[in-house]
């Protein structure tokens, strides 16, 4: 009898516990496996906070194709060495940088972000649709060191597409949203997947 409440008891604790566990992974509240947080060492500490934030150069400047391509290039040395020629030549760091670019040897900076290989992403569209680096890379402008500030999940994507594009709202409401100037964007499969 008392085995059976126990049992009864530890069964209902297991499907209670699968149930929470369901619901925080599919409504994105859990992150497993992601590399949200990823921030690896770079071979040089170029550092965002004080390029685009102290300094504030634009973004644009550095990352040049972000506009008009599906990837957002990382720089090559011809734009460091734009002020680097010039600029802090007594330091450490700015010496190394010169002495690489003499020798024509780029620096083999750490990818941050990286989505599976079955994924397509765009970033001109995401530009070109007014959404702001920030909204899905955090605010670079403060970080010395580069970090993964989204999870990048499906669920992420998802959502945003989602949030002001909806199958069940009706075409009168559709176009209203669109005239008070939201963005939709498509949610089937083949958007996002080769
Ligand atoms: C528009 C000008 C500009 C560009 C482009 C630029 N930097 Fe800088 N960078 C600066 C300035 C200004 C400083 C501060 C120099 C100082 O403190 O004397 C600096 C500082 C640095 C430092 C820190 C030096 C130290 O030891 O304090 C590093 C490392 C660095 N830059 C790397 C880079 C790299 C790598 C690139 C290219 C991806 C780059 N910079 C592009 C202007 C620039
Ligand atoms: C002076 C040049 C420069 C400027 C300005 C600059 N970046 Fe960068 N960015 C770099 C370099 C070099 C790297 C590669 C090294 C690193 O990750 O720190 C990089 C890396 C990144 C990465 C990570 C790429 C990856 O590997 O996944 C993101 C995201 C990024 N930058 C966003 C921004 C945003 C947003 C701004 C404007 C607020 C900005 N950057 C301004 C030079 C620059
Ligand atoms: C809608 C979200 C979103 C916006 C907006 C966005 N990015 Fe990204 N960015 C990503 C994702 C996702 C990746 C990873 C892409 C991959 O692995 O294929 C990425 C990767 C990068 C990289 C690494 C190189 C690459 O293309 O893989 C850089 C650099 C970068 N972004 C810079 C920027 C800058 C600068 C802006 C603003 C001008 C920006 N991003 C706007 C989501 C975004
Ligand atoms: C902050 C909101 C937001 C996030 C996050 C976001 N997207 Fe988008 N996405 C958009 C908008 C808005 C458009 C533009 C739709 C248009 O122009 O019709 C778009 C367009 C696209 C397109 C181009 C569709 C076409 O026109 O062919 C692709 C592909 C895409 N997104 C993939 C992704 C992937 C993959 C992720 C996650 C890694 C992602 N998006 C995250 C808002 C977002
Ligand atoms: C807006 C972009 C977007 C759309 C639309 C989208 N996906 Fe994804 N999907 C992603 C991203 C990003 C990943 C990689 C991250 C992850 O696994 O969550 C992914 C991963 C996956 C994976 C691999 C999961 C794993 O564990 O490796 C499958 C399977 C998948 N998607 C199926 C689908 C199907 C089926 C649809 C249509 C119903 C769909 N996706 C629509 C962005 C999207």
């Amino acid at each position: 009898m008392i085995k059976k409440i126990i049992g009864g008891a530890v069964g209902l604790g297991l499907l209670l516990g699968l149930v929470v566990f369901i619901y925080l992974l599919t409504n994105n509240k859990l992150s497993i496996g992601y590399n949200k947080g990823y921030e690896p060492t770079q071979p040089i500490p170029f550092s965002h906070k004080k390029h685009a934030g102290q300094y504030g150069i634009d973004c644009k400047y550095c990352h040049t194709s972000v506009e008009v391509s599906r990837h957002s290039s990382v720089p090559s040395m011809n734009i460091c060495m734009n002020c680097h020629l010039s600029v802090g030549v007594g330091k450490e760091w700015i010496q190394k940088l010169q002495k690489q670019y003499a020798d024509n040897k780029p620096i083999a900076w750490q990818k941050v972000h990286l989505l599976p290989d079955h994924v397509k992403f765009n970033h001109a569209a995401h530009i070109n649709a007014k959404k702001d680096c920030n909204t899905c890379h955090g605010p670079v402008e403060e970080m010395e060191k580069v970090y993964q500030y989204q999870d990048l999940s499906m669920g992420w994507c998802v959502n945003c597409h989602r949030g002001d594009y909806d199958n069940s709202i009706s075409k009168e409401d559709l176009k209203k949203l669109k005239e008070g100037g939201h963005t939709q964007a498509p949610i089937n499969c083949s958007t996002c997947h080769y």
